[in-house]
């Protein structure tokens, strides 16, 4: 069986096309970091216009020239999003389904990212826990089956990525701050600032992110950037792995889960994953992380969801939804 997934609910405009026999034919990925550089962020407008002036060119690229006729279902994300931006997708998948006369499936993306680990791992189990890191989510998720999802512990404030970006933009690194961060660090100083660990030791499995942020911007004061970026660096991306590694740690226990999947953006981050490594070897679990261009935004997650997911009705009706749990699938 072939799925088109179709992902817009950002700043990625992705399409994949997805073999239930064989895995992923073809899957294409244009960013707009680009256009959003300069705002430090991404604008929401900007985002919905460039998927419309790009999503023809990414389809055509991103279905690797298999006969339209062939494909038996198209995937679209449905939320959580940018509203403006999820429609320019729906509006899309629900054009072609109409005109292939072939069934449409709305994904949740969030759902999609902690699945994404079986396109590189079929042999992954259920139950697992899932550490679900990016821009717009900070989530540890009870897998206990296939849509059977228990959010055990989540962001109060700021995502993981949300701090690393806004940290990034205190350094005056590039918009989206987390890979230079990850970079910046590998010359620096982890001990050197001695940032707070918020959270770290509720009994809770919750995080919290805008403390640790503030602490950097009261450590930047004063201070010339370019000589202690790497140290700040460092140092910050020390606090996020402490915390993760002592909530992860505690996520499993308390599950009893023997696997653990780690995705989203932040997940394309080799200190976090060395960190998660060591927890792995000390207390017995087995992690999966995605393949590092599964861990950002795709489609080849959306299409391979679609794959599993069985056919809805009145799909000609919007599905959009900004916020979406996963507790609600
Ligand atoms: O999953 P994603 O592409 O989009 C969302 O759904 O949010 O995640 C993007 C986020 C950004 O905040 C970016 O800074 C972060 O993932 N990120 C990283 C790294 N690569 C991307 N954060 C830390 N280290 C990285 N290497
Ligand atoms: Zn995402």
């Amino acid at each position: 069986m072939k799925t088109i997934g179709i992902e817009t609910s950002c700043d990625e405009t992705a399409v994949a096309l997805y073999d239930s026999a064989s895995g992923i034919i073809a899957e294409t990925v244009y960013s707009q970091i680009d256009l959003h550089k300069k705002y430090g962020g991404v604008v929401p407008e900007l985002a919905s216009r460039d998927h419309c002036e790009k999503i023809i060119d990414v389809f055509n690229d991103g279905i690797g020239g298999v006969d339209l006729h062939d494909i038996d279902r198209i995937a679209y994300t449905a939320g959580p999003g940018l509203l403006g931006a999820l429609i320019v997708g729906e509006s899309f998948a629900q054009g072609l389904a109409f005109a292939l006369n072939k069934p449409l499936i709305p994904v949740n993306h969030l759902e999609a990212h902690f699945l994404s680990p079986f396109l590189d791992f079929p042999e992954i189990q259920y139950p697992f826990t899932s550490l679900l890191v990016s821009g717009g989510h900070s989530l540890i998720v009870d897998v206990k089956d296939f849509e059977d999802y228990e959010i055990i512990g989540q962001s109060l404030d700021d995502a993981v990525g949300e701090a690393f970006d806004k940290v990034g933009k205190l350094l005056q690194l590039p918009y989206p701050g987390g890979p230079h961060i990850e970079e910046a660090a590998k010359n620096g100083d982890p001990m050197k600032y001695d940032f707070p660990r918020p959270m770290k030791h509720s009994d809770d499995l919750n995080l919290s992110f805008s403390g640790l942020k503030t602490a950097v911007l009261y450590a930047t004061k004063d201070l010339n950037i370019n000589d202690e970026r790497s140290n700040i660096s460092a140092s910050f991306q020390e606090a996020v792995i402490d915390v993760l590694s002592t909530k992860i740690k505690k996520a499993m226990k308390q599950t009893g889960n023997k696997s653990l999947v780690m995705a989203g953006g932040v997940a394309a981050n080799k200190k976090i994953r060395a960190a998660l490594d060591m927890l792995e070897e000390k207390e017995g679990f087995k992690v999966f992380y995605p393949s590092i261009k599964h861990c950002t935004d795709n489609a080849a997650m959306i299409a391979y969801l679609g794959s599993l997911k069985t056919e809805s009705k009145n799909i000609y009706n919007s599905n959009v939804r900004a916020r979406w749990p996963v507790s609600e699938i």
